[in-house]
């Protein structure tokens, strides 16, 4: 009944199966059985229906909203394969959730990137994990397992690359972005300009200074995730306020899209908004400018390499606009 499994198997969650498939369809293989259930208090039950005795196994789970479930469901699983006797699990998380919790910014605040990452590794047992673009790189050093930390910023790069735009500058909406826009800005052998956002409140943002010469270009933010959009919004605003033409491109790994993100995207001034499927968009979520790439030949080269004990770093090549790249 199921194909062989080479010694790996790719087990998903519920929280982006389409991802976990097109992942196993990259790899001419299919996903293994795994029983998820739901009692009716709201617990979680998962137990492998094949047997994983020595498999090298991996479990691809987006702790996305509803992240707290997402969580405990990845653990629960990462338990189950434990206790299964698997030789290895590794955690494939495209998107890490409470990665914004990751120091302490004011008093008597916690640290609940650091604690997931407990939970997954050192209460669940996972052995490795793999994510894509972390809100902060440090988050790594809190699994003291190996993690691999991968990026789609060659593919934005790519994407833009095959789009021959003239004029463009590259634009991180905050400081925490700087590194990651540099990077494409690199790439795409545009200049940078660099946004200062502060946040009254949670929820809110707003622009204090823009360091570029935006007149006349054509900006291309890159975000590592779009939650309400109120960062963008406010980038935006600043960029036309700046002189930017009305025209502006925004590349973000993650599209959570709560609230009234999608309305706040939706306006003319945006050409397109490219973000990965690291995350689910449902239906109701899409609009006509938003572009969704595919991390599934990203995730699924990683697990390849992985599980030969190939070098992965290899993945982070820059991209070339005449060679068709892979991922
Ligand atoms: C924060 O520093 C992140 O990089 C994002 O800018 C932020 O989380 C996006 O959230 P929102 O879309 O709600 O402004």
């Amino acid at each position: 009944m199921y194909l062989p499994t080479e010694g790996y198997r790719i087990f998903a969650g519920t929280s982006n199966p389409d991802l976990a498939r097109e992942i196993a369809e990259y790899l001419h293989t299919s996903l293994g059985q795994m029983r998820l259930e739901r009692f009716s208090d709201g617990e979680i039950y998962a137990a492998s229906e094949e047997n994983v005795r020595g498999v090298d196994a991996f479990v691809v789970q987006s702790t996305c909203p509803p992240v707290n479930d997402n969580i405990m469901e990845l653990a629960i699983i990462i338990d189950s394969l434990k206790r299964a006797s698997a030789e290895r699990i590794t955690a494939v998380v495209p998107y890490y959730g409470y990665a914004r919790q990751e120091k302490k910014d004011a008093p008597r605040e916690p640290i609940a990137a650091r604690l997931v990452a407990d939970i997954l590794a050192t209460a669940a047992g996972a052995d490795r994990v793999v994510t894509i673009d972390l809100h902060a790189g440090a988050i790594q050093g809190f699994f003291r397992i190996p993690t691999d930390h991968l990026t789609a910023l060659p593919m934005f790069a790519n994407y833009f690359l095959r789009k021959r735009l003239e004029g463009i500058t590259v634009v991180a909406p905050d400081a925490g972005r700087v590194k990651a826009a540099e990077k494409l800005a690199d790439y795409l052998n545009a200049p940078l300009t660099v946004v200062y956002k502060r946040r009254p409140h949670h929820q809110e943002a707003e622009v204090t200074h823009v360091v570029g010469d935006l007149e006349g270009q054509i900006p291309i933010i890159y975000e590592d995730m779009i939650a309400t959009g109120g960062t963008l919004e406010a980038c935006v605003e600043a960029l036309l306020d700046h002189g930017a033409k009305p025209e502006i491109y925004i590349a973000a790994t993650h599209p959570i899209l709560t609230g009234p993100a999608v309305k706040r995207l939706n306006r003319r001034e945006i050409a397109e908004v490219v973000v990965t499927n690291t995350i689910p968009v449902p239906p109701e979520k899409r609009f006509p400018r938003l572009r969704i790439l595919s991390i599934a030949p990203l995730l699924a080269e990683a697990i390849r390499r992985i599980h030969h004990n190939e070098s992965v770093s290899a993945l982070f090549k820059p991209p070339m606009v005449n060679n068709e790249p892979m991922y």
